[in-house]
């Protein structure tokens, strides 16, 4: 059932769980993201970079693709087909294309301008019934061409974001997209506890979900955390199982190089992923 993210994660943030946001890159990695969430009876963000969605050949090919999938596999779990890091036009274009969420990450502007253009999109978005998420801070690291410097957000600055009406707040608190490297520092809880005694109510974003320690997840969740954005863990995982099926030349064997085949371990060990994310996350029978 494709919907806003605006109900489930104020039913996360009072459950004291989050919702998983997973990343899509193709229709297999759609179809795993679903079906295990469905299996689950978890809600479920699908979310999109822009990168992905120009790969995937458009926002409107994205949303088609994601509306009908939901309908014919019959999913009755909320779901919410959500920009990921989006652009001011990004934005703009997903809310036009039938996205139900969007993201606008106006955390590289400064404080004003990132007020002003996320005000207008709140604007716009909830006159669609589109959910919003805004950035304070930076995610570290490099996601699909977006890179930050990791720079802590500050809590006014959050609170002055929060004020507008958004749906859910992304706050950098040290967290890093792709993967953290050994010396890395840990999030700053410091800093989210700040965020959340100023935000109250709002549900908080952490991104950067791969490769962070489970118990730190967990007191994440703990300090207000209502969603979590998952993508490199999905892509190492379906790169190592597709990379096992070829070695072990599988492909080579009868019509293995058939792509409903070759591609079959990888969408298989994408759902696995996605399992351990939302049992993590607490998310499991809370659709
Ligand atoms: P990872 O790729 O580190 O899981 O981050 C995903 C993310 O935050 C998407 O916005």
């Amino acid at each position: 059932m494709l919907v806003s993210a605006t109900e489930m994660l104020k039913k996360a943030k009072a459950g004291h769980y989050a919702v998983g946001q997973f990343n899509i890159n193709n229709l297999e990695w759609t179809k795993s993201i679903l079906l295990q969430a469905q299996e689950m009876n978890s809600p479920v963000i699908l979310g999109v970079s822009e990168g992905a969605g120009k790969y995937m050949t458009g926002y409107k090919t994205v949303a088609a693709m994601v509306k009908a999938m939901d309908e014919e596999l019959g999913i009755t779990v909320p779901v919410a087909l959500h920009l990921d890091h989006g652009s001011y036009e990004g934005a703009k274009a997903c809310i036009e294309a039938g996205f139900t969420s969007i993201m606008f990450d106006g955390s590289h502007y400064d404080i004003e301008e990132n007020k002003a253009k996320t005000e207008e999109l709140v604007k716009l978005a909830h006159s669609k019934g589109v959910s919003i998420e805004a950035e304070v801070g930076s995610i570290g690291g490099e996601e699909d061409g977006v890179v930050g410097a990791g720079e802590c957000a500050d809590p006014d600055e959050c609170k002055t974001i929060a004020d507008l009406g958004v749906d859910m707040l992304a706050a950098g608190i040290g967290n890093i997209h792709g993967q953290y490297p050994a010396n890395w520092a840990g999030l700053s809880f410091e800093t989210l506890d700040a965020i959340q005694q100023k935000t109250g109510e709002m549900p908080l974003v952490l991104h950067g979900g791969s490769g962070i320690p489970e118990e730190m997840v967990k007191k994440a969740i703990t300090l207000g955390v209502s969603k979590v954005n998952v993508n490199t863990e999905c892509q190492l995982s379906f790169a190592d199982a597709t990379r096992k099926y070829i070695e072990a030349g599988k492909d080579l064997q009868g019509k293995g190089f058939d792509p409903r085949k070759l591609l079959a371990p990888g969408a298989e060990a994408i759902r696995e992923t996605v399992k351990e994310k939302i049992e993590l996350f607490g998310s499991a029978n809370q659709a």
